[in-house]
């Protein structure tokens, strides 16, 4: 059995390996382009839970898939992941100050530079994804980056985060909401599951599964989020709280128990899809439990 103590020690050493993966892809640049350089490092290093990066990890060792590529391919879903931070918190967007306890990109530098430096870290995610740093098979870069675009584009991130700006106006219902966090949220962190699939070349059921695992970690993942926002601890979550008031969200609809019901149904949802994993997949089910209970 995996001790809660061990499984938090593997979500920060995933953490630190992704960060000094960054590292290499993130140098300090001097010349005209600079402060952009600065942006990029200053959103992408030394923060976030990097949830990501782990579960393309735990999913790629489902099939014993070489630590290093499930490593560059969670870093690139990171980056894109920073990206789609910085802009969140623009003031046309979210408007919020804080971001993994320091001032906000924009705030930081300015907004031009905070908008910059999230489209470079977004084309940096697709050039590590289809580049020569990844040792991996063309077929396996190509699904990879092609993954990655459906994830965070219309369909997926962008597409969730339009529906989000909206939402105001649109008086969603459940099934509303649900579409809405599952693109926003839900589609990048699928995306992280099924790359350890595509990195591991796995059987249409082990993906079934593990995408139906994602699917209902992706929804948690943001209902989490959203319960943050109504009675976090500002210091210990580490951005704005409070944000969120009028704003479609699950906790909006169904109150914080209606909320914490459905994280209970999605958590036992997914506790029964990798069942066919049996103990090989304690370390995606301890990342559930984490995710729904984080108090950051
Ligand atoms: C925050 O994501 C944005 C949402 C999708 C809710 P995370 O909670 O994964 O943020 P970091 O990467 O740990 O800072
Ligand atoms: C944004 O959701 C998710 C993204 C796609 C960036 P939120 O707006 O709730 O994320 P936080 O709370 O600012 O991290
Ligand atoms: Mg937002
Ligand atoms: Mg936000
Ligand atoms: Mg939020």
């Amino acid at each position: 059995m995996t001790s809660a103590a061990a499984f938090r020690a593997s979500l920060e050493d995933n953490a630190a390996a992704v960060d000094a993966w960054l590292e290499t892809v993130l140098p300090e640049a001097l010349g005209h382009a600079a402060p952009l350089y600065a942006a990029m490092r200053y959103s992408a290093l030394g923060g976030g839970k990097r949830v990501r990066a782990y579960l393309v990890r735990a999913t790629a060792d489902l099939f014993d898939v070489p630590a290093e590529q499930a490593l560059a391919v969670g870093a690139a879903i990171e980056l894109l992941h920073a990206y789609s931070l910085i802009h969140d918190d623009l003031p046309a967007m979210d408007d919020a100050q804080t971001r993994r306890g320091k001032p906000a990109c924009h705030i930081a530098f300015d907004q031009a530079t905070a908008i910059l430096a999230g489209d470079a870290l977004q084309a940096l995610a697709f050039e590590v994804l289809a580049g020569p740093l990844l040792q991996i098979e063309a077929r396996t870069s190509r699904a990879l980056t092609w993954g990655l675009a459906r994830a965070s584009g219309p369909l997926g991130m962008c597409g969730g985060q339009m529906i989000d700006l909206l939402a105001d106006g649109l008086e969603l219902d459940l099934a509303g909401i649900r579409e809405l966090q599952a693109k926003k949220t839900g589609a990048l962190i699928r995306f992280s599951c099924e790359a350890g699939c595509i990195l591991g070349d796995a059987g249409d059921a082990h993906r079934e599964a593990l995408l139906a695992y994602g699917d209902r970690l992706g929804l948690a993942f943001q209902i989490a989020d959203d319960l943050l926002d109504v009675r976090g601890d500002a210091a210990a979550v580490g951005k704005d709280v409070g944000n969120d008031a009028g704003k479609a969200t699950f906790v909006g609809l169904l109150g914080i128990e209606g909320a914490e019901a459905e994280l209970k149904s999605l958590h036992n949802e997914a506790s029964t899809s990798l069942d066919r994993f049996a103990e090989r997949a304690t370390l995606l089910r301890m990342l559930f439990g984490f995710v729904i209970d984080r108090s950051y």
